[in-house]
């Protein structure tokens, strides 16, 4: 009679934990393979949310928001000529402005430019050719109302990335948002408070063609000449502050949007 087999042997062991391995990596991979639709869509959905929510569009019903989105122009943006591109030439490009990925674009040398020390107030390292923009029209004059810009520059933790919407004089601010920072929760963290960004609006960016926009520490007060171009610092978050502050003055400047937004308001 043959001996009863031992269940417990290794050999045992080590076959039912690698069939369980090989299962739950077979439903782990099929899950990431047939989940990959919807989380592109899910991206952009979050994406175009944030669009909106910069350009001051909120209280949009989910069913609202991509309708509300075809309202604007998409738009690609050479900022090494300092003009927006023709729909035509970002085709020839191969820019497909709804997959464009301007931050895997800025580590192409082939699509981006190293900063040199003092350009890189922003502490991004480098700098995409291209980006894509939002724009809104006036339905009637088609004069711009609101130009959408992609921002990102370094906090104290992480890189805040986000969208500052102008009016379409290109220097009064209609709103600012942030979709991703690993700032600290109640201290750099309050970026994403909506007080605090609702203070951006109508603020003032250029004076005398700089950009004068600062976060300072503490309080604006209205009884200062440059209140129009303060935002209050964030409150135990001046690295933080500094940070937007500085991301705003670099993608508004001369070597970000500055020359391109200066055209359109001519
Ligand atoms: C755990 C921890 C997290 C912090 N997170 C932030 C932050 O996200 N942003 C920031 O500017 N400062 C943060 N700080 C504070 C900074 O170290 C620094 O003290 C602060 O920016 C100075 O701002 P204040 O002059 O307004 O106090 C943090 C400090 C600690 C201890």
């Amino acid at each position: 009679m043959l001996a009863p087999k031992n269940k417990d042997s290794m050999s045992n062991v080590m076959a039912v934990a690698l069939s369980v391995c090989f299962v739950c990596s077979i439903m782990v991979a099929s899950a990431a393979v047939l989940l990959k639709p919807q989380r592109i869509a899910n991206k952009n959905f979050d994406r175009i949310s944030n669009i909106l929510m910069a350009a001051g569009i909120q209280n949009v019903s989910p069913t609202e928001i991509v309708s509300e989105f075809d309202k604007f122009e998409v738009k690609v943006a050479d900022l090494a000529e300092g003009r927006i591109i023709s729909d035509l030439e970002a085709l020839d490009l191969g820019i497909d402005t709804s997959a464009y990925d301007q931050r895997k674009a800025s580590k192409d040398p082939s699509l981006s430019k190293s900063l040199k020390e003092g350009e890189d107030i922003a502490s991004i390292s480098r700098r995409a050719r291209y980006s894509v923009i939002y724009v809104l029209r006036e339905e009637e004059t088609r004069a711009i109302s609101k130009i959408i810009l992609p921002v990102h520059g370094y906090g104290l933790w992480s890189t805040l990335y986000g969208f500052l919407s102008l009016q379409g004089d290109m220097n009064t601010v209609s709103g600012i948002t942030f979709y991703e920072h690993g700032e600290t929760a109640g201290l750099g963290g309050e970026v994403d408070n909506p007080d605090w960004k609702k203070s951006w609006e109508g603020k003032k960016i250029y004076s005398d063609g700089n950009v004068a926009l600062r976060v300072i520490k503490g309080k604006a007060s209205s009884d200062s000449p440059d209140y129009d171009y303060q935002i209050d610092g964030l409150s135990g978050a001046t690295l933080t502050s500094r940070g937007v502050e500085n991301m705003v003055a670099y993608w508004l400047g001369k070597d970000g949007f500055g020359p391109v937004l200066s055209r359109l308001g001519e």
